[in-house]
């Protein structure tokens, strides 16, 4: 295995996004890239100096900026980790492992390309939406539904609409946009869809994935998720990540090596 050095890198943002005070965007500089950075991996974050806590914390690239060698995660407070991170000023140095982990596949132009983002699931959806704009992928061809609890667990909106893209947004409790899961708001679209020239994405929470690869089993649509399952160590040696594929429960992998990414219909949610 290859040896991941860690770096101390620069905290340039670190600001809340959106009105529900839980999400915050931190970009950092002097990264030095080991290998291209793509959709789909992500970082290794510790966030103190001491070793207390003492894993980890791992989140999804979210935009990179290649000529600034600026880098950026989005992430939900949700427990000690991500209070602590919140708490980074501009200057502060944090210690970062990356690019790790494998990325999503590029189903080719035809393709229209379904970019089902839950909650925290957001980040890596978002710098995919973007890389396939830049890369060329005709933006009627991008549907991105992006569903949270309520309106203010919806973020970043107009960073979306900017892309040009098709945006549903869904919520539960119905304030904001279609009311209901992101399921559901795929399912009202489906008709409109050649289910056979499309390609679909999904990151968010478990249960979320769990019915976008049923409901993607069903109809015989094809395409990735991204799992978030916690990671200790983040480079395949802990097995403290692991997950059982759907078509051998006895067959295992490992979310932050083998994955995060990952075919509809191989692992079992
Ligand atoms: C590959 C990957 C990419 C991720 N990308 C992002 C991202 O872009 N933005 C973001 O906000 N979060 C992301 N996460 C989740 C993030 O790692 C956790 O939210 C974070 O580790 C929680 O740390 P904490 O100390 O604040 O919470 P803890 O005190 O450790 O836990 C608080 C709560 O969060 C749950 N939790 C802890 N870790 C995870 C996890 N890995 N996945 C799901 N639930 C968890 C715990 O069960 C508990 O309920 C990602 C996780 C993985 C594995
Ligand atoms: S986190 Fe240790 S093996 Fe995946």
């Amino acid at each position: 295995m290859k040896k991941i050095k860690a770096q101390h890198c620069r905290v340039i943002q670190n600001k809340q996004v959106g009105k529900n005070g839980d999400y915050y965007s931190l970009k950092f500089d002097e990264f030095r890239v080991s290998r291209s950075i793509w959709p789909g991996n992500f970082l290794h974050v510790k966030v103190t100096d001491t070793v207390d806590p003492l894993f980890r914390r791992a989140f999804s690239v979210a935009d990179y900026d290649p000529e600034r060698g600026v880098l950026e995660i989005i992430y939900k407070v949700v427990g000690r980790g991500t209070s602590i991170l919140s708490q980074k000023k501009k200057g502060d140095r944090i210690d970062i492992i990356g690019p790790l982990g494998n990325r999503f596949s590029s189903p080719g132009r035809k393709k229209t390309a379904v970019l089902v983002a839950g909650g925290i699931g957001f980040p890596p959806m978002y710098f995919l939406a973007k890389n396939l704009v830049n890369r060329g992928h005709d933006k009627r061809k991008i549907l991105f539904i992006y569903g949270g609890r309520s309106k203010t667990d919806l973020i970043e909106m107009q960073r979306i609409r900017r892309l040009g893209v098709d945006l549903i947004p869904c919520t539960d409790d119905g304030s904001y946009g279609f009311k209901g899961f992101v399921t559901g708001a795929l399912a009202d679209r489906i008709d409109q869809l050649d289910t056979a020239q499309t390609f679909v994405w999904g990151c968010g929470p478990e249960p979320m994935l769990a019915a976008l690869q049923d409901m993607a089993l069903d109809i015989g649509l094809i395409g990735e998720i991204s799992l978030e399952a916690p990671m200790p160590c983040g480079v395949g040696v802990c097995l403290g990540c692991i997950k059982a594929t759907l078509d051998n429960p006895r067959k295992y992998v490992r979310v932050c090596y083998d994955g995060p990414v990952f075919k509809l219909g191989e692992i079992k949610i």
